[in-house]
């Protein structure tokens, strides 16, 4: 039985003042909610106030990004081991936003992956397809090679210690959802590639929906059973949304 995890991913945003207030606001409207384990992942800067303010709170906290490295001299970066130094269980590894952006690819991504098992940081490895990617077909062979190479870099049994998100590109932050049958459908593609290299890991795998997830869509897919979770950005700056995809899950 898997139990299912909603991460909200603040990315750059928020502020000390706001972020004391959407941490009162979500401790007041998740108080009492059992069967779902819940993370938010703020910027890290702010991450030790953040893992204070939830001290009594059953909520865990992630970083949006770790070094491949394990310290040193690289300006800017920070180590798995400092997240898990300061108090965060989670770590989101292989962002589109950070794929595409700071140009990660699949081997950088796996090295991230790794560094963030061996700091003891559960990975919450991102893999997903650009709009073009979908339109021409390439949906599986996208996502499979990002996660082939997590697997081939890490093992297959790295997943007892991981989640993964599936994050259609063209979802995140534009409104446009995935269905619940699109989202399924790449969930059980992905469940299914894992299983052809172990069958218990694939069933114990966590696989969270991420794109545009809010509190009236996270029902429709969450209803399904190859998915997890959601991984939530904009609408995990909202408490009452936030909450709502949680009481969803
Ligand atoms: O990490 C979260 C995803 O990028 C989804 O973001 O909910 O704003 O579309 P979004």
């Amino acid at each position: 039985m898997r139990k299912p995890l909603v991460a909200g991913n603040w990315k750059m945003n928020g502020s000390r003042d706001a972020n004391r207030e959407l941490l009162s606001a979500l401790q007041s409207e998740l108080d009492g909610l059992a069967g779902v384990e819940l993370a938010v992942c703020p910027p890290a800067v702010y991450l030790p106030e953040v893992v204070e303010a939830l001290a009594d709170s059953p909520i865990e906290v992630g970083g949006q990004d770790c070094s491949d490295q394990a310290s040193g001299a690289y300006t800017g970066e920070v180590a798995a081991a400092m997240l898990k130094d300061v108090g965060c269980r989670y770590v989101i590894v292989g962002h589109s936003e950070r794929r595409d952006r700071q140009a990660e690819d699949s081997a950088w991504v796996a090295a991230k992956y790794q560094a963030a098992l061996a700091a003891g940081v559960t990975p919450i490895l991102c893999v997903g397809e650009q709009k073009e990617e979908r339109e021409a077909g390439r949906t599986e062979a996208v996502v499979g090679e990002q996660l082939d190479a997590v697997l081939d870099a890490a093992g297959v049994e790295s997943l007892d210690r991981a989640v993964i998100a599936y994050e259609p590109v063209w979802a995140i932050g534009t409104g446009l959802t995935a269905t619940p049958e699109q989202a399924a459908e790449v969930h059980a593609f992905i469940r299914n590639r894992v299983a052809g290299r172990d069958p218990r890991v694939a069933a114990d795998l966590r696989i969270l929906y991420g794109g545009s997830m809010k509190a009236d869509n996270a029902a429709g897919l969450l209803a399904h059973d190859d998915i997890d979770g959601g991984l939530v950005g904009g609408a995990s700056l909202d408490a009452a949304n936030f909450a709502g995809i949680a009481r969803a899950a």
